[in-house]
């Protein structure tokens, strides 16, 4: 590892002054994000019936759903901020067009000209009836938030929202290829995006193979009318900067090619109905998992990191963590590639200082019956391409932990909030980088938790917030 790479993985520690949490809890709107955009418009059955394809499957992997009281959405966001945006390349009513789609609404926005739809196209070679799907972070509604950390949580983001997608396509019939985080960069200059909302994630499908997913759309109730907040990104924040300028130096020294990312572990039928049955734990319960469940929750684990990734990318392993049923730390193995679990610890710690010393204190962890820590090795994180190529291998696992969550019965959490060296400290793990952890436990009450609930209440207080309107009385449609 360089000096400057340490330095600036310093930086996004939790015990950094650069990225400490704060209280800001605004949305920040996305109609600025092409220049002079238009609702998308088409003339024909065909592109008709194109547009609502790709809304079907945009709804059904990122769209919002009212869970347990709770306006959250299919995919799963670092403090329910959902900095993930998307943007779509596909060629309707024989034109390749250039649209952000707009999940409150459920319309596409549109890019003032052909040009930047036309170039994402013959740069990645799309075929006429393949479609790009980008995955925007608009980086500012995450690092107002988290600092300079909070750029981790946005990739990590944006791959589970490309998982989704993934996953839904291949159930579909198609076989969709990511698109390397390096060509993204490009996709982004090219769109004209900013550099504070980057394509930062992407995957081609190819839309003559998929049907559109066939469950009608979940109504999360009036909710949605009031998400709409008059809050942009600053026009220049040196925190926001740093953060650009990290994903820009990531991006140009990250793989080029394309790639499939491993296929899923425990498969939920149909899938779209893992994403509506996810059940985050915040707090509650705290006992142990039944053996049985146990095994098998490691074994998909196990799974999961065991398939070798795409040639020249980053291997993940994870370390598995128990509780016993007075919240000691019972035991911790570590995984790798090859199967062997190693017990690494044995300190006699208890879950309580564990939470505190490592885990900002959250409570997320005081519920959870056992601890999933995933990442690369030390040794693997070369520099900021490896660390980029890693945050998307670990945002494509973060899913799987969900969908094997749901398959086995039992409630989970991702978990981005803890620092590094005081794990790898505390728990003895100095060659093994995790970039996110994942806490696994029995179902425990419904309820959100604190960040969630900051973020949703103006949206589900009684009353609308000025200057939002109702999507449905609006009732502007893709067309
Ligand atoms: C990158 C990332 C980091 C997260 N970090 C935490 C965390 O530190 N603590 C926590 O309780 N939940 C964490 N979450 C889970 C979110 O809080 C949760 O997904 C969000 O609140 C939406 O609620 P829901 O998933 O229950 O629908 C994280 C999720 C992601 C994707």
């Amino acid at each position: 590892m360089s000096d400057a790479f340490s330095f600036d993985l310093a930086r996004q520690d939790v015990s950094h002054a650069l990225s400490t949490v704060s209280s800001v809890c605004a949305q920040v709107k996305l109609d600025t994000l092409l220049l002079h955009p238009a609702p998308l418009v088409t003339t024909t059955p065909e592109g008709r019936r194109r547009v609502e394809t790709l809304a079907s499957f945009l709804d059904a992997a990122y769209g919002y759903r009212l869970h347990d009281d709770r306006l959250t959405r299919y995919a799963p966001s670092a403090g329910a901020r959902y900095p993930t945006e998307v943007v779509t390349v596909a060629r309707v009513d024989g034109r390749w067009r250039c649209a952000i789609f707009d999940f409150a609404e459920r319309i596409f926005h549109e890019a003032a000209d052909d040009r930047p739809g036309r170039d994402v196209a013959a740069f990645l070679g799309l075929e006429p009836d393949a479609a790009f799907i980008g995955a925007i972070s608009v980086l500012w509604r995450t690092v107002q938030r988290y600092g300079m950390r909070g750029h981790r949580y946005c990739i990590v983001d944006a791959a589970c929202v490309v998982s989704n997608l993934v996953e839904l396509a291949r159930d579909a019939g198609d076989d969709p290829v990511c698109i390397g985080p390096a060509r993204c960069a490009a996709a982004t200059r090219l769109m004209d995006l900013p550099a504070s909302a980057p394509v930062v994630a992407g995957v081609r499908l190819d839309l003559a193979r998929m049907e559109p997913p066939g469950d009608p759309r979940p109504d999360p109730g009036d909710a949605l009318a009031r998400l709409v907040v008059r809050e942009e990104t600053p026009a220049m924040s040196p925190l926001l900067k740093r953060v650009e300028l990290f994903h820009a130096r990531a991006s140009l020294e990250a793989a080029e090619a394309d790639y499939r990312p491993p296929a899923v572990s425990a498969p939920v039928r149909p899938p779209r109905l893992w994403a509506a049955r996810r059940h985050s734990m915040k707090e509650g319960l705290a006992a142990p998992l039944p053996e049985r469940t146990e095994t098998d929750l490691i074994g998909h684990l196990w799974a999961l990191v065991a398939q070798p990734p795409a040639p020249g990318r980053v291997r993940l392993s994870f370390a598995y963590l128990r509780f016993s049923g007075t919240r000691r730390l019972e035991e911790a193995w570590r995984y790798d590639a090859s199967g062997a679990a190693a017990v690494t610890i044995l300190r006699d710690a208890d879950c309580e200082e564990i939470a505190e010393r490592c885990f900002e204190g959250q409570g997320v962890i005081r519920a959870a019956a056992s601890l999933v820590l995933v990442g690369p090795g030390r040794d693997d994180l070369s520099g900021h391409g490896a660390y980029l190529d890693a945050c998307h291998q670990v945002g494509f696992a973060i899913p799987e932990f969900y969908r094997i969550a749901v398959a086995l019965g039992i409630s989970s959490t991702a978990i981005g909030g803890y620092s590094w060296n005081a794990l790898s400290d505390y728990l003895l793990l100095p060659d093994f980088y995790p970039l996110m952890a994942h806490a696994f436990g029995r179902p425990s009450r419904p309820g959100g938790k604190q960040d969630t609930d900051a973020w949703q209440s103006h949206a589900l207080a009684p009353g609308a917030a000025p200057g939002s309107r109702n999507p449905k009385s609006s009732s502007r449609r893709s067309s």
